[in-house]
Order: C-alpha cells, then structure tokens, then sequence
C-alpha cells in the first residue's frame, strides 16, 4: 500500500518544480561500483539497467546511451535520416529532438499541437502529408522544397501520449520511419501499450527533473535487432575491432556510464511507487482545481494510462502571454517553483526559417500553459499551499 503524502511540508520556503528522490539501492549500488572499480560503461548496471528499461516497457532491446539528446541523434541515424532530408517533428516540445535533426544535418518539418492532448496533432500530420507531400517509388517527398521526408518524430510531452495509432498507420501509407521521443514518457501507455515501442526507435531521458533519473542519462529501445545492434556500435564510436581500434564509421562517446547505470537501476526499482505517487498528485490537482474558472486541468485522454510528468494546467482562454507570464512571477514570489511550457520551436531563431504546418495551437497552449510542482516527494501541505498560491496569484492579476 503506497502512502502517497504525508502531512508536513517538506520545505515551508520553497517547494521546486521537480525534483528526484533517492531513498532506495542508489547508494548501496554506487559504493558496489566504486569498491570493484567498474565505473566506465563497461561496467554490469549497464546491462542491468538495459534490461530492466527493455523488460518494462515491453522492448526487445534496449541501449544505454548518455543522455536522451544523444539518444535521439543516433536513434535518427538508425533509421536512415540524412543530410537534407526532413523530419516532421512536434512544434511543442522542449528543443532537444528538434536539435538532433539538425545534428544529422537535417531539417525538421514543425506539426502542430492538439488542443484536446497537447501532443502532436496528427490531423494535421495526415493533412501535411496528403497536401504537401507526393510518395514516388516509395519514397516520400516534400513537394515544396523537394527534399525527401524520412522520418516522423512524435514527442509524448509531460507525461501524456501522441495518436501512435494514427501515426504510425500514417508512417506506413507514406514510406515513413518513426522515431519516438518519450524522454518524459516514462510509465506512460497508449491503448495498454507502452510509449516508445510504437515506432521504429523510442528514446527515452533520465535527466535530473525525470520521474526515474540516473543524473544524466538516456535509453534507446527497439524491437529490431539490427537497429538495436547498429545503435549501439554508434554509440562506441562505431569501433569494429577491439584489438586494432578499427573504424569504419564516424561514431560517438555515447554510452552510459556503469555509475549512472547503478542509479537508474536503484530508480527503476521504485517506479511503481514514483508512478503512484505521480497520479495522486495529479489527481490532488485535478480536484484542487476542478470546477474553478479560469483554471482548465490537465486532460485526461482515455486512450492514455499518463503519468503526468509534469503537472500543467491552462489558464483562461485568451490569456495574454504577458499575464501568464505575471502569474508565474507571483507563484515563484510565494516560492513555488512553477514554469510556463517550452517557447514553441517554430519561432526560436535557429528555426525559424523551417517549414512550419499551419501552427496555431501551439502558440495558444504556450501562452496559457503553467506548469506547477510535481515531485514525487511533494506532501499534502506542499499540494495545498501550490493551489491556494495559483487560486490567488490569479485572483491579483
Ligand atoms: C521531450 C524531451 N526530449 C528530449 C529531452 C532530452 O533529454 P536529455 O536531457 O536526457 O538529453 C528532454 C529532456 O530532458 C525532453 O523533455
């Protein structure tokens, strides 16, 4: 039986937006790597950890890489992204997958919001690709600029899950790969199936702000053995022979350390808990706040068994970003660690030249969005004192 708070604040000044708790085997495995000297990736926690990602998720592998940005840059690779090529990415998300594209000299195509689950809007995914694009001996291509599209890469954000459904039905009707970033999607499913194995590739991040954390560190999953295999020989620098140091390929240092690993594992071992906790606290939340004007909860898709990563609700439609942006000031005047939603990528100047599907929903959920604290050590004082502060920096504005 989980206890999911308990009565006492855990810090009456300040309660962060997110942040890990260590109370399980974090330190017993980290002195076990440290008394037998195993702190490279070469390590036994790398495969320890490996497994165990690949056995919950239902993976039939899984590959440990440094951080979920790499991780997504090799997971593009994998599949076949290359120079010039597009990606057709979610317009909502935190940069990172969007980077990656253009790691691999690329170029992302930005897809709309879905107002209903904030996650890439795949209407509008079909509409681009039956407009825009023309499939020619298996190969699709944007009609506009000529390029070829390779792959689509959905981002399941704070905890919700994308249409994998119709996205993965598109990717096949238009010679598609699919890469998933569900770097925030750990314990999420879609239709009973896990986030991250409805693609060709599924990343995942483990950064410190993550449900399950290992400080920094990422895992690529895949039911195909050779992407698998490929994957992880790009992330050892693509050494084809041990003794002489061959290369045949241009590789990365991308691999997890077995210290890293050590705490991912200790973490994996309490995500049920984490995961309990995290749905009570939205449910806290979602009850805090139900019924108030001006405060719409997170939704609640009935397609998705969600973690809700981040708790985030919106505020009145037609909210000023200005205003939302006040808002926040006076929750982090009262101490609480709130935030607003990543800065839509279609108009962050290194993108802003990128081809972007008839955004607007995007923009509408940035400025009404505000994230609130969500950590699974957060106690029911915590809670409370986080929706009276939103009720009344509400009531002031
Ligand atoms: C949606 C999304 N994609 C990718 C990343 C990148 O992961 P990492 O920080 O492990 O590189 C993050 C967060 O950190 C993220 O939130």
């Amino acid at each position: 039986m989980i206890t999911p708070f308990t009565e006492t604040s855990s810090d009456a000044a300040r309660i962060p937006l997110s942040v890990p708790e260590f109370r399980g085997n974090e330190w017993r495995y980290l002195k076990e790597c440290l008394d037998a000297g195993w702190v490279s990736s070469a390590g036994p926690f790398v495969e320890r950890f490996e497994e165990e990602i690949a056995r919950t998720v239902g993976a039939k592998q899984a590959v440990a890489v440094v951080n979920g940005t790499a991780g997504l840059h090799v997971a593009l690779q994998v599949v076949g992204v290359k120079p010039e090529d597009e990606v057709l990415v979610s317009d909502l998300t935190f940069v990172a997958p969007v980077n990656a594209v253009r790691y691999c000299q690329a170029h992302p195509v930005l897809i709309d919001a879905d107002p209903k689950n904030w996650q890439m809007d795949a209407a509008k995914l079909e509409q681009f690709l039956s407009a825009e694009c023309e499939v020619r001996e298996e190969a699709c291509f944007n009609k506009r600029t000529g390029r070829r599209v390779r792959a689509i890469l959905p981002v399941h954000i704070l905890g919700l899950a994308c249409e994998m459904d119709r996205i993965v039905g598109l990717a096949w009707r238009f010679h598609l790969k699919v890469v998933e970033d569900a770097a925030e999607g750990i314990g999420v499913r879609y239709r009973g199936k896990h986030v991250g194995t409805f693609g060709d590739v599924g990343v995942f991040s483990f950064n410190g702000n993550k449900i399950v954390t290992c400080g920094g560190g990422g895992m690529l999953v895949s039911d195909d053995n050779q992407a698998a295999r490929y994957a992880r020989y790009l992330t050892t620098q693509a050494k084809d022979d041990d003794l002489e140091y061959l290369h045949n390929e241009v590789g990365y240092n991308y691999r997890l350390t077995n210290i890293q690993a050590a705490v991912g594992l200790a973490q994996m071992e309490r995500l049920g808990e984490f995961l309990a906790r995290k749905r009570a606290i939205a449910e806290a939340y979602r009850s805090g706040f139900i019924g108030l004007d001006g405060i719409t909860p997170m939704p609640a898709p009935e397609s998705t068994e969600p973690t809700y990563w981040l708790y985030t609700v919106l505020l009145r439609e037609g909210t000023k970003l200005t205003d939302r942006q006040a808002v926040i000031q006076r929750l982090r005047a009262q101490g609480i660690g709130a935030r607003g939603l990543w800065h839509p990528i279609h108009s962050l100047p290194p993108y802003r030249q990128e081809q972007a599907f008839e955004i607007e929903q995007a923009d509408r959920l940035y400025e009404r969005a505000v994230s609130l604290p969500s950590s699974v050590g957060l106690t029911a004082l915590d809670l409370d004192r986080c929706i009276r502060s939103l009720v009344e920096a509400l009531e002031k504005g």
